[in-house]
């Protein structure tokens, strides 16, 4: 059922002002951030300067078996450092994948972790980190600013570059009962140091590195064009855009070029840290459905509903995605939003998806507009809008 529009209109004002008495028009204090080559051996001594013995290691079950996170580690071990491993962490992480990884931050006393891996990982570890001092159930933490005011020290050593998970307070857990992918955000779960280290990157498969690359670029781009610009969200989106522009073709040809794979680090991070200030948009509002109904890849949907939704705004963006185009390597609004699209089918992700049914568009259409809502987009969508977006990714 969607509501009358000048309900979501009041909706979003109530938001926004809220968000602007929360947060001011500050920027996020800044975490420590660890750059290049060996980052992650770094990342790992100021663990252990920081007389950490017990450490809870939250990753997933494949990226141990490569063998990528014991390289992260290696630092902890050779220190003596007690590893605690929670390796259970999956696609979507839901409530109970965070349940077990509590249980074991708990049992085993460990004071800090350390998330080794893409979103999933470092999303399922901030609610891992924020049980540390609390008997809530974690699901009682949904919505903006309700998790715990304290948690674990948490640190991220990111194997992927897009989610940008590393540089936010945010966390989307799915909820198993309905399937809703649910937002939990608050200061303490920023991680407290992060290392962007390309050596642990060199392996990443080409459709990975290509969906997870068009996830930050959505991050750029709805960091810079939506009605709310604080702190450092315009300057780190516009340099999200460009390193996406620039390293992701680069990285695509040569997977082992380190300095393309260290420029998309950056490039992920700094849309982290806008999206952190001024949060996501229509298009996240819209791709999270299409996870929570079919499982689509976040990336691989952002990126088929991005160009999209930017038509759909017309005027409301226009402005704002002239001011992208040079950084795409063209000018004007809709070369902007062309060369957007251009850059999704090079990478070889689809335009479009059979597995997206036409039955299902009235529902997703709803749960859509209601998630969009809490952003601050450059206007609030219609029905109509979000249905001629799924007409055109329905294959
Ligand atoms: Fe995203």
């Amino acid at each position: 059922m969607i509501k009358p529009m000048f309900l979501r209109r009041a909706k979003r004002q109530f938001n926004f002002t809220m968000a602007r008495m929360l947060f001011g028009d500050k920027s996020t204090a800044p975490h420590f951030a660890l750059v290049g080559s060996g980052s992650a051996n770094h990342l790992c001594q100021r663990i252990v300067d920081s007389r950490h013995q017990r450490v809870l290691i939250v990753t997933d079950k494949p990226l141990r078996d490569l063998g990528l996170v014991d390289r992260a580690c290696e630092t902890l071990v050779k220190a003596g450092i007690d590893l605690i491993w929670y390796d259970g962490v999956q696609p979507d992480p839901t409530f109970s994948q965070v349940r077990e990884g509590a249980e074991i931050l708990r049992e085993q006393a460990c004071t800090a972790i350390l998330a080794v891996g893409g979103g999933s990982s470092m999303d399922a570890a901030k609610i891992i980190a924020a049980t540390l001092n609390s008997t809530d159930e974690p699901e009682s933490w949904a919505g903006i600013n309700k998790a715990p005011e304290t948690a674990a020290p948490l640190y991220a050593i990111p194997t992927t570059a897009g989610t940008g998970s590393e540089a936010t307070m945010g966390a989307v857990i799915t909820d198993e009962g309905d399937q809703s992918k649910v937002v939990i955000s608050g200061a303490a779960l920023l991680p407290v140091a992060v290392a962007l280290d390309p050596d642990l990157l060199l392996a990443l498969p080409p459709a990975i590195t290509a969906a997870t690359g068009l996830d930050a670029l959505t991050h750029g781009v709805e960091a810079y064009i939506g009605i709310w610009s604080r702190g450092t969200s315009a300057e780190t989106a516009r340099m999200c855009v460009g390193g996406v522009a620039q390293w992701l073709p680069r990285v695509m040809a040569e997977p082992s070029d380190l300095e393309a794979r260290l420029g998309m680090s950056m490039a992920a991070y700094y849309g982290g840290v806008a999206i952190n200030q001024v949060n996501v948009g229509a298009v996240h509002a819209i791709a999270h459905q299409l996870g929570a109904f079919y499982h689509l890849p976040h990336g691989v949907a952002n990126a088929m509903v991005l160009p999209h939704v930017l038509r759909v705004f017309g005027d409301s963006a226009k402005a704002r995605l002239e001011e992208l185009a040079p950084l795409m390597g063209v000018s004007g609004a809709v070369a902007a939003i062309d060369a957007m699209e251009s850059l999704r089918e090079s990478v070889g992700l689809p335009g479009n998806s059979e597995a997206i049914k036409a039955a299902d568009h009235g529902k997703i259409t709803a749960r859509a507009l209601d998630e969009s809502d809490g952003y601050f987009s450059p206007r609030i969508l219609t029905a109509p809008d979000v249905e001629q977006v799924l007409r055109a990714i329905t294959a």
